[in-house]
């Protein structure tokens, strides 16, 4: 037994081709990763060039297929429809999207402009819709496909000085289960995952004080963080055939909090 993986590894994901927004750091470079290991092929789309090259370049040899890295604005509808179109167009039929971009920055409500809320939804909201929109013309014409959406436990617990993050967040999953049955026909699954505190690197460096830590631990039942790769497992898990049978549901991974 010693060495061996300890986690399931999933046959149905071997030269699957797997979309991942928001894959240059974070949750969404531990995904990229993740299915990487699994023998997909990743295309992952990021505004942030430097992370993503450099995340291509350090997974380039380690598994089967070497991740594309694609630098795109998400908030630019136009962008993103090019780089997908390019992705398939390189490689073939997106069977699994990760809608994994956001940005989870905190604002008061007095400073929230309309052109603030504009901002904020288009980059933790609007190209959910639109990437979803992009890839299911293929998705329907292959006769299947997963989409996972991340939204966040934010709205439920319930958090607060991020008031756009978090509508954005809840109106996730009104998203995830209209697209749901809107795409059950098709064979097209639709969930999403609601991470709770997540140790990234992001939350170490801008939000993770000692008084956060015991906040995270003295109300999650775990008494540890969970980590970005443990997320990834979840969505691999709901990409993969071995949940066929699951759509539109909301999986909560938080240790425990909500
Ligand atoms: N980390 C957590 O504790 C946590 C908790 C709940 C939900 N989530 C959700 O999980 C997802 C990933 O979160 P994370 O913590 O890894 O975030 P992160 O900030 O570490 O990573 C987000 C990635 O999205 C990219 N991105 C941001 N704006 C973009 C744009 N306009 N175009 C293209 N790419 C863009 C960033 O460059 C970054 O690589 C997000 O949707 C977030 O809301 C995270």
């Amino acid at each position: 037994m010693n060495g061996e993986p300890r986690c399931a590894v999933y046959p149905s994901l071997r030269e699957e081709l797997v979309l991942v927004t928001g894959g240059a750091s974070g949750i969404g470079a531990a995904l990229v990763e993740a299915f990487a290991a699994e023998g997909s092929r990743v295309a992952f789309l990021d505004i942030d060039r430097s992370n993503g090259e450099r995340l291509a370049g350090d997974l380039a040899t380690r598994y089967l297929h070497a991740p594309a890295f694609l630098a795109c604005d998400l908030t630019d509808i136009a962008a993103l429809r090019a780089a997908i179109a390019e992705v398939e167009a390189r490689f073939a039929t997106i069977g699994v999207l990760v809608n994994n971009a956001g940005n989870d920055a905190r604002h008061s409500i007095e400073e929230v402009t309309p052109e603030y809320w504009d901002r904020a939804m288009a980059v933790n909201l609007r190209h959910q819709f639109f990437v979803a929109q992009a890839v299911i013309p293929a998705m329907r014409k292959a006769g299947r496909g997963s989409i996972i959406n991340l939204s966040s436990i934010s709205w439920i617990i319930p958090s607060t000085g991020m008031p756009v993050y978090i509508a954005a967040k809840a109106a996730v999953v009104g998203l995830t289960r209209t697209l749901a049955h809107e795409l059950g026909g098709d064979n097209i699954r639709v969930n999403c995952v609601l991470p709770g505190a997540i140790l990234t690197e992001r939350q170490k460096q801008l939000w993770f004080t000692d008084a956060y830590r015991e906040e995270i631990l003295r109300n999650q039942a775990l008494k540890r963080m969970i980590s970005p790769a443990e997320v990834a497992r979840l969505v691999l898990f709901l990409a993969a055939e071995d949940s066929g049978a699951i759509t539109g549901q909301s999986c909560v991974i938080d240790g425990g909090w909500v």
